[in-house]
């Protein structure tokens, strides 16, 4: 409870011994509730569908004690309790009219909707564009570019499922920077770039006969092109360009589905 709850209240308060009996109460209706649903209970079935609507009435009687006394509208101005009661009341209305306007309170869509509804114009164009789902499915192609002269790539992270080919091409934009992008091993890619530094320019920076790199690009000079394809199994990889230096901020995700 807050400071200024302790200080007296113009419109009067509910003194602890009423909270605790309308907690009491709260209590009493819930277990009413339990044993109204409760199939060991032996009411339950019964009762049949008439056990709704008075659960419904028992819950609008807690809503109600819990407003105005937890929520303590019953103390304040009757234009707190107006200005709350009428949202409510227009979001209840809201509720109702969509159930009316959709489906009625029956289980089908109602005749209305059902005899107006505009059937999706697009969806025979698209069937007919849908790749057959029994034929092994098609390349994934992807797009790989640099971020200016930055050292970073344009996107960090891809997917791709598993025995799909990829047709990668990486066009490195830099006006000044040579890129290469070269994929690993989760979590290697920064020995990889070490291991490509021993390798030298010669090798693009790239580890020959390393197990480490699954795909590569050459070392691409600015402006510099390249389409690479390769298959991969299901897992997580990582690129990088292994020149040396950009591994520490060129690199990403390559993440392939099952
Ligand atoms: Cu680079």
């Amino acid at each position: 409870m807050s400071a200024t709850h302790e200080q007296p209240h113009a419109m009067g308060h509910p003194t602890f011994k009423q909270y605790a009996l309308i907690a009491i109460i709260l209590f009493l209706i819930t277990i009413v509730e339990f044993l109204l649903i409760y199939d060991k209970a032996g009411i339950d079935d019964r009762l049949g569908v008439s056990k709704i609507p008075l659960l419904i009435v028992l819950s609008a009687v807690k809503f109600a004690i819990v407003i105005m006394f937890y929520m303590h509208l019953k103390f304040e101005a009757r234009l707190l309790s107006g200005i709350f009661l009428a949202g409510l009341g227009l979001a209840f209305a809201a509720g109702i009219a969509l159930i009316f306007l959709f489906v009625g309170f029956g289980a089908g869509p109602r005749e209305f909707a059902q005899a107006n509804a505009v059937p999706y114009a697009g969806h025979e164009v698209e069937a007919a564009q849908e790749p057959e789902t029994t034929a092994p499915a098609g390349p994934v192609v992807v797009q790989i570019g640099v971020v200016g002269d930055t050292l970073a790539f344009d996107a960090d992270h891809f997917t791709a499922s598993a025995g799909s080919e990829v047709v990668l091409t990486f066009n490195n934009g830099s006006g000044v920077n040579q890129h290469n992008w070269v994929l690993v091993q989760a979590g290697t890619k920064d020995d990889v770039a070490a291991a490509g530094l021993a390798a030298g320019a010669d090798n693009g920076w790239i580890p020959q006969g390393d197990a480490r790199v699954l795909a590569q690009t050459s070392l691409l000079d600015p402006g510099g092109s390249e389409e690479i394809r390769f298959t991969l199994e299901a897992g997580t990889y990582q690129f990088v360009c292994t020149f040396p230096g950009h591994n520490l901020s060129m690199f990403g995700d390559f993440e392939v589905t099952p």
